[in-house]
């Protein structure tokens, strides 16, 4: 799949919680974009302290079936170029961007059970995943564990219910690491799951989006029990690095 230079209109603005913001962009041109779930674009835009071209990544959020239109999630980091820029677009308004790029993708790895684990806006790729998984004949059966702070952050959960309403075989565990009173779901970081939940990693494949800490955190879980593949995608931040 070459990575092409696109245009595409803003169909919709979604504010998910207080701080996360879906954005769905149809495509103009071209019209349509072959991307493999969990493939991500990156747009250019001017840093707005330094004014030098800097660019950001945002994970496709939906699935490749849908191919004329994508859906980008993202935080609002204040002063950070990316999430300014996504965040200053307007319904209808056009924008830019290049791709699909990136290696973090669903694989075939035949026979394995399919364990996402995900912190934050790091759901975005994995949402492209499990929507995928779900159109196949046969989904794979897949676990996600899906580490939020607290119930103001929480979204995508009816969405969630409905995918397990479809698919017998997957599991969608929701964690919060700072629940306010009242939460009766699973509290903690996703690690705990990982610990509790996970006995052998033998018959899995493994995806792991979000901060760069708990990447690091569930690998060394992971990987003391036992061998599999294991996927990663790793963000910077929006704020961006001294040199921008
Ligand atoms: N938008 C996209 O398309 C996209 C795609 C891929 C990746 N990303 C990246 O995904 C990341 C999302 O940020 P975030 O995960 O920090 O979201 P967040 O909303 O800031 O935090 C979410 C959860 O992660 C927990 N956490 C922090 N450190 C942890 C660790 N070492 N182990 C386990 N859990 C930990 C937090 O727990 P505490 O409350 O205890 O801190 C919190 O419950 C960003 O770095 C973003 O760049 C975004």
């Amino acid at each position: 799949m070459p990575i092409e230079t696109c245009t595409a209109q803003v169909e919709l603005i979604k504010n998910l919680t207080h701080d996360v913001r879906q954005l769905d962009l149809r495509l103009i041109e071209p019209r349509t974009i072959a991307f493999k779930p969990g493939q991500f674009v990156s747009f250019e835009m001017p840093h707005p302290r330094t004014g030098h071209l800097v660019t950001r990544a945002y994970s496709i959020a939906s699935q490749p079936s849908r191919s004329d239109l994508i859906t980008l999630l993202f935080n609002q980091v204040p002063g950070g170029p990316g999430s300014s820029l996504l965040f200053d677009l307007k319904a209808g308004e056009k924008t830019q961007f290049k791709g699909p790029a990136g290696h973090f993708y669903l694989r075939e790895d035949p026979g394995r059970e399919l364990l996402f684990i995900a912190s934050g806006t790091g759901i975005a790729p994995i949402r492209s995943m499990l929507l995928a998984n779900t159109e196949r004949p046969n989904p794979r059966p897949a676990t996600l564990f899906w580490g939020l702070r607290s119930q103001r952050d929480l979204y995508y959960q009816r969405e969630l219910a409905g995918l397990i309403g479809q698919t017998p075989t997957f599991t969608a565990i929701t964690t919060l690491s700072r629940p306010e009173p009242g939460w009766s779901g699973e509290s903690g970081r996703v690690l705990r799951l990982i610990e509790e939940r996970i006995a052998s990693v033998k018959n899995l494949a493994v995806y792991l989006c979000g901060n760069s800490a708990m990447i690091t955190d569930s690998m060394h879980l992971l990987q003391k029990k036992g061998l599999c593949p294991i996927y990663r995608e790793k963000y910077y931040d929006d704020i961006g690095s001294p040199e921008d």
